[in-house]
């Protein structure tokens, strides 16, 4: 089915030649003139006039902050969740993510600017539609494409001419052309003509006080030139650079890229870790030093383990699709094994350092400092702390944790049993009173010099305490692997 619809302009009869490549066609002039364009025609005018209604499918960590960019840009924006709590919450003005301010949604609010909906009818009203759906990975490793298939069954239902839609969630080469496409284009509508379809996805950094969804470059590639084309001119309206590129594909495996390169060099990193710790050598120092290096060398940090919803997963997206391509994909594999072994390598350090103490691992206090899966964020998901916390309890070690953003770790059949509890005060009985205390994430707000001063022994993953175990000589530090 080929789109034809019609728009009414002051300036219509002027912009035919450019809109039909040539001399207008006979149309009857008795007003009001309707003008017959194509969907591409109707949707520039719209970008042009910011007359966009922007949906965005999905209000967690990724889309939430991209619907209050798509507001402050002066676009209405309809957001559509599956959970009626998050909904409520975005109606009422608040936000449930720490990167995006309960204020700037209230004041959308108050413009008639952000709407929530679980109603999903309500698709048919977007002329954008972001996809920002979770994309996990199963039990063996392979995509759960669950999520995806839901929103894009949810839009089918509803695709009218003149809609652009926007994949963001990480996903596997192909996800774009192969999966959603198709089932597009089975009710008639044509991509790139009716309507368009392109893969641009979110690099959203947690936390990070410089780099937002805003001012973070945006890479954006459509199925055709044309989507392309007009997607790249809807997310310039609200992200300062858009680097476009020549087809979706290219755009999933930049991001796969950019993942797979910092898993593969913290891999690195985390192995060089192990190999200063055969040798004697602080890996803190190894590091500093060969960060001098002007050119040629990119700074990484040895810790517990990868976490966070991107690293520890995305590169399993492309190692499965390539396993279907029958290649191996070796240092995704390879850099996977050494930072899985991160937790039970620095247990193995704590229970060395205990055993020096004359201590067993079984029965002692250990203080666990941050379980968030880095610095100054409350998130917890793939946290390798999980790991420890959970690998500690299973050797009978008297665990609890303080991090001042989680205030509780709920059993909800993913987490490990033994990570289950309650976050404990930060005080200087609580450093005093464990056997040793574990930096597993060194959150800013965390006073290091106070854990050096009252903690018997640190086992600190991060180098936390480095400015400060010089002036406790007598408390043990172990913050090199
Ligand atoms: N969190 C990050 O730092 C980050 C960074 C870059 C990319 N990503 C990618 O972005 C995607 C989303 O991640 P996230 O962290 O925002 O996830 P999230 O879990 O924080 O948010 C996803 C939201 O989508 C909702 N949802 C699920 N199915 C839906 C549907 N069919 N229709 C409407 N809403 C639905 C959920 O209720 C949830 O609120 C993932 O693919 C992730 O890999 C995440």
């Amino acid at each position: 089915m080929r789109a034809a619809l019609f728009f009414q302009t002051a300036d219509a009869p002027a912009r035919l030649p450019a809109l039909f490549g040539g001399s207008p066609p006979v149309i009857a002039t008795s007003p009001p003139i309707y003008w017959p364009v194509g969907t591409f025609e109707s949707l520039s005018g719209k970008i042009d006039r910011r007359e966009l209604v922007c949906g965005v499918m999905g209000l967690g960590y990724v889309g939430l902050p991209l619907a209050v960019e798509m507001g402050r840009a002066g676009l209405r924006v309809l957001g559509f969740e599956v959970s009626e709590r998050v909904a409520a919450l975005v109606n009422a003005g608040e936000s449930h993510i720490k990167d995006v301010k309960g204020a700037d949604v209230a004041s959308l609010r108050r413009s008639g600017k952000l709407e929530a909906t679980t109603d999903m009818s309500r698709l048919g009203e977007c002329d954008v539609i972001s996809v920002c759906v979770p994309t996990p990975l199963g039990k063996t490793k392979d995509p759960d494409m669950s999520y995806i298939v839901a929103a894009t069954e949810a839009i089918v239902e509803r695709l009218r001419p003149g809609q652009i839609v926007v994949l963001e969630s990480t996903t596997y080469p192909g996800t774009t052309r192969e999966l959603m496409l198709p089932r597009f284009e089975s009710n008639g509508l044509q991509v790139g003509k009716d309507f368009f379809l392109c893969f641009s996805p979110e690099r959203v950094d947690p936390g990070n006080p410089k780099w937002h969804t805003r001012n973070t470059p945006k890479v954006l590639g459509g199925v055709t030139a044309q989507c392309t084309e007009l997607g790249g001119r809807v997310y310039k309206l609200f992200i300062d650079h858009v680097v476009e590129v020549t087809s979706p594909e290219a755009a999933e495996l930049a991001k796969l890229l950019e993942n797979t390169f910092r898993m593969i060099n913290i891999g690195l990193v985390n192995e060089m870790a192990m190999i200063c710790d055969r040798l004697g050598v602080d890996v803190w120092e190894v590091i500093e030093a060969a960060a001098t290096k002007p050119f040629g060398y990119m700074k990484f940090t040895p810790g517990p383990g990868l976490g966070g919803h991107c690293i520890p997963l995305d590169p399993h997206y492309l190692a499965w699709k390539m396993r279907t391509l029958h290649y191996k994909t070796r240092m995704i594999e390879l850099a996977g094994e050494i930072n899985t072994e991160m937790p039970a390598f620095w247990v193995g350090k704590l229970q060395d350092a205990l055993n020096d103490a004359g201590k067993p691992l079984k029965g002692s206090k250990v203080l666990v400092l941050g379980v968030a899966y880095k610095k100054d964020i409350d998130d917890l998901r793939e946290s390798p702390a999980l790991e420890i916390l959970d690998l500690l309890t299973n050797k009978g070690v008297v665990v609890s944790y303080h991090d001042p953003y989680v205030p509780e770790i709920v059993a909800d059949g993913h987490t490990p049993p033994g990570a289950v509890g309650v976050s404990v005060p930060f005080t200087d009985a609580a450093l005093n009173a464990a056997d040793a205390v574990m930096v597993v994430t060194d959150h800013s707000s965390i006073d290091y010099d106070r854990v050096c001063r009252h903690a018997h022994l640190v086992i600190d993953t991060r180098n936390a305490c480095a400015r400060h175990e010089a002036a406790h000589p007598e408390r043990a530090v172990i913050a090199h692997a």
